[in-house]
């Protein structure tokens, strides 16, 4: 089976592949280049689940083939859930990682509680019918940057029960455990069924 992903991240278009990959599914992952499309794809809802559908059914509308989106963001209990929907353009719409993880470790800085989750909501759009799939880890905001893999906010996020960070974890760990890894595992395993 052939799904388009609806995204202009080469690092999340990677760890899904990778994802499937090891997972020995049949699912072929097909990328917008592939297809051609290099139109921005809107995502101005309030919550994950709406940008993932925005995204979803803006290339859906567009192509008329199964596509699926996803959303992600990071919440620190100690900031009330900030940066959550805004992870991508928190310091600023430039969306700079560098400048995002930086407000992140300022704004957490004296700050004892550091417990904080990565969320992904997936938006599949097959046969027209819209499904959804959730993942998540939970972690902690680390004090300092550690570690050069991912992207994101992955060299300050350090899962429960690592003693290092996503950045510092690599790929295939951060497939097993992280929050977009579990969407796509519901992903796989709703196709297979
Ligand atoms: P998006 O809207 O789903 O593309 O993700 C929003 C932002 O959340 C990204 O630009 C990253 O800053 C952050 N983010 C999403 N997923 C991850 C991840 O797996 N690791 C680190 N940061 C992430």
């Amino acid at each position: 089976m052939e799904l388009v992903f609806a995204t202009n991240n080469a690092h999340k278009l990677f760890e899904v592949k990778e994802k499937l990959r090891l997972s020995n599914s049949n699912v072929r992952i097909i990328s917008l280049s592939e297809i051609g499309f290099y139109d921005a794809l809107p995502e101005t809802g309030t919550t994950l689940q709406e940008n993932a559908l925005q995204k979803a059914q803006t290339l859906y509308e567009r192509i008329s083939r199964n596509c699926f989106a996803d959303d992600s963001g990071l919440e620190i209990e100690a900031l009330n859930g900030e940066p959550g929907v805004n992870s991508a353009h928190y310091a600023g719409e430039h969306r700079s990682h560098e400048d995002n993880i930086h407000l992140v470790l300022s704004k957490m800085e004296g700050i004892s509680n550091r417990r904080a989750c990565f969320k992904t909501v997936i938006a599949l759009i097959l046969d027209r019918k819209i499904h959804y799939f959730e993942g998540r880890v939970d972690g902690e905001i680390t004090t300092e940057k550690h570690g050069i893999d991912g992207f994101g906010y992955d060299p300050i996020f350090r899962p429960v029960g690592f003693s290092q960070t996503f950045a510092e974890l690599g790929l295939e760990e951060k497939n097993k455990i992280g929050h977009r890894g579990r969407a796509v595992e519901k992903l796989v395993s709703f196709l297979s069924n």
